[in-house]
């Protein structure tokens, strides 16, 4: 049985101080919950002071992005050396990295086998532009991404996969969740059929792109659907607690 994850994306939000603040928060309403997994993934700068802010309630921390080299003259980047130890999970190949920074499929393959190098768990980010959904090429555009990733690799110790549309991002235009459960069960045969059966049972596969509290059960009643990264909604501390309860209490 696969456990869920919700996993919270800030993005370029929260200065040192509003970090520790909105870390408190979630830590003081979220208390305990039972079977789900959950995880916060602010800037490098803030990874210091949410890890103490986070000790010892069993939220995760996560690294929105790594370089592929461990050490050297790359003025700006973060290496897996340098997060290992410091956070459990790291998020690779998001599409504003994509976009925006220029990530390509090399440099994601090379991000996620550096960071599971480093006993980082990678979260690969996939999904396909308006432009793509519009002209029925999602297959086309997750299977080159995955297979960039994992084809010539066993099987990683442990990834999660994270289907994230791009038109669905920050858009409030969340994507159907019967729509979303086909990809999935697409990506995972995919992952079936480069690491076998198996493993491709045991990988967490999320939904992303606009999901709010009264969102998330939909995708989560999903069989398919295995959590949820969840960027604007996880930078209020309630909406984001309320997207973990809603999903602790959905029936699968
Ligand atoms: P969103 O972002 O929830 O604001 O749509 C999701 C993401 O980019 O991971």
């Amino acid at each position: 049985m696969r456990k869920l994850l919700i996993a919270a994306n800030w993005k370029m939000n929260c200065n040192l101080e509003e970090a520790t603040a909105l870390a408190t928060a979630v830590r003081e309403s979220l208390g305990a919950v039972v079977g789900v997994e959950v995880a916060l993934c602010p800037p490098f700068v803030d990874l210091q002071a949410v890890k103490a802010v986070l000790a010892e309630t069993g939220v995760q921390l996560g690294a929105q992005d790594v370089f592929y080299e461990d050490a050297g003259a790359f003025t700006g980047a973060i290496s897996p050396r340098m997060l290992q130890g410091l956070c459990k999970y790291v998020i690779v190949g998001h599409s504003e990295r994509r976009h925006i920074f220029g990530d390509t499929d090399e440099s994601v393959a090379r991000k996620v086998h550096a960071a599971a190098r480093h006993s980082l768990v990678p979260i690969l980010c996939i999904g396909e532009t308006l432009d793509e959904f519009e002209s029925a090429r999602t297959a086309e555009v997750l299977q080159r991404q995955l297979t960039a990733v994992l084809r010539d690799s066993d099987p990683l110790p442990e990834i999660v996969v994270a289907y994230e549309p791009v038109w669905a991002i920050g858009t409030g235009k969340s994507a159907e969740p019967e729509a979303v459960n086909l990809t999935v069960t697409e990506v995972r045969t995919l992952l079936a059929e480069m690491w076998g059966l198996e493993v491709a049972n045991g990988i967490r596969i999320l939904y992303g792109g606009s999901v709010n509290s009264g969102n998330i059960a939909g995708y989560i009643r999903q069989p398919e659907i295995d959590g949820a990264l969840v960027g604007g909604a996880s930078l209020r501390a309630q909406e984001f607690c309320d997207i973990v309860f809603a999903t602790a209490a959905t029936r699968r």
